[in-house]
């Protein structure tokens, strides 16, 4: 079997990005994380005042936002893909609140989903590639070899997300971080276009009470016995 494509769906603040960046690390594969490509989007709305054009007028604003590059490029020390808008490292400035409290209403439209659906399917996947997000098992790449669901209590996710936010030097209250990743995940099953569903052939991790290298150790183990097949 050649490079696999691995798709990681799940609730927000499951940790997604924690496993999948390790295990592309030690694969040696590309680490895509699709959910920043919405946070870009919703950065660059939010900076050029442009949120109510969404609603006002979506053609426009695509076509704003296609003058715009979100694009990938590898950390080398890092040795992990980081997010660009413009020639800028948005890494950082992407994850805060502000961003957040946006961004699921931002990837419920249509029309932008479109988009970020074209540049995630562009991505080259000779090398193998580790994509997480919401709809990447199910809409972007529904051949996918493995595919899988990540869960958590909501408690355990926003106590583990404010932790995050507390080091990387921003100021929030824990509650305010459990609501938006209720809302979040409110918003991500039930909404029209490319819902959060767990598909028929994903294999399903409760993370609570597992510490990232079990995690791994667990989705090795699956990946191992799919090259066997
Ligand atoms: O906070 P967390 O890492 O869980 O979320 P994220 O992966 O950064 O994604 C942020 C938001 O983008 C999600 O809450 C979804 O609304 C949206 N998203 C999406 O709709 N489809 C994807 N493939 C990835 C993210």
């Amino acid at each position: 079997m050649g490079k696999l494509t691995i798709a990681i769906d799940g609730h927000a603040s499951t940790g997604k990005s924690s496993i999948a960046k390790k295990l592309a690390k030690s694969l040696g594969y590309l680490y895509i994380n699709s959910g920043s490509m919405y946070r870009a989007v919703t950065l660059y709305a939010i900076e050029n005042n442009l949120l109510e054009l969404i609603d006002l007028d979506i053609n426009k604003f695509i076509k704003k936002l296609k003058e715009n590059k979100i694009y990938f490029k590898k950390n080398e020390n890092k040795s992990i893909s980081e997010i660009y808008l413009n020639k800028k490292n948005i890494e950082n400035e992407i994850k805060s609140l502000r961003v957040s409290q946006k961004v699921s209403l931002i990837a419920a439209v249509p029309e932008i989903r479109k988009e970020m659906v074209k540049l995630q399917r562009n991505i080259d996947r000779t090398k193998g590639v580790v994509m997480d997000g919401r709809d990447i098992g199910s809409v972007v790449f529904p051949d996918a070899d493995i595919k899988l669901f990540l869960t958590a209590s909501p408690d355990i996710r926003a106590k583990r997300r404010h932790n995050e936010m507390i080091n990387d030097g921003e100021t929030v209250n824990f509650e305010d971080v459990l609501e938006n990743i209720l809302v979040r995940d409110d918003l991500d099953t039930t909404r029209k276009d490319s819902p959060l569903i767990i598909e028929k052939d994903a294999v399903v991790i409760d993370n609570s009470y597992l510490s990232i290298e079990d995690q791994l150790a667990k989705i090795l183990a699956l990946i191992n016995q799919k090259i066997k097949l």
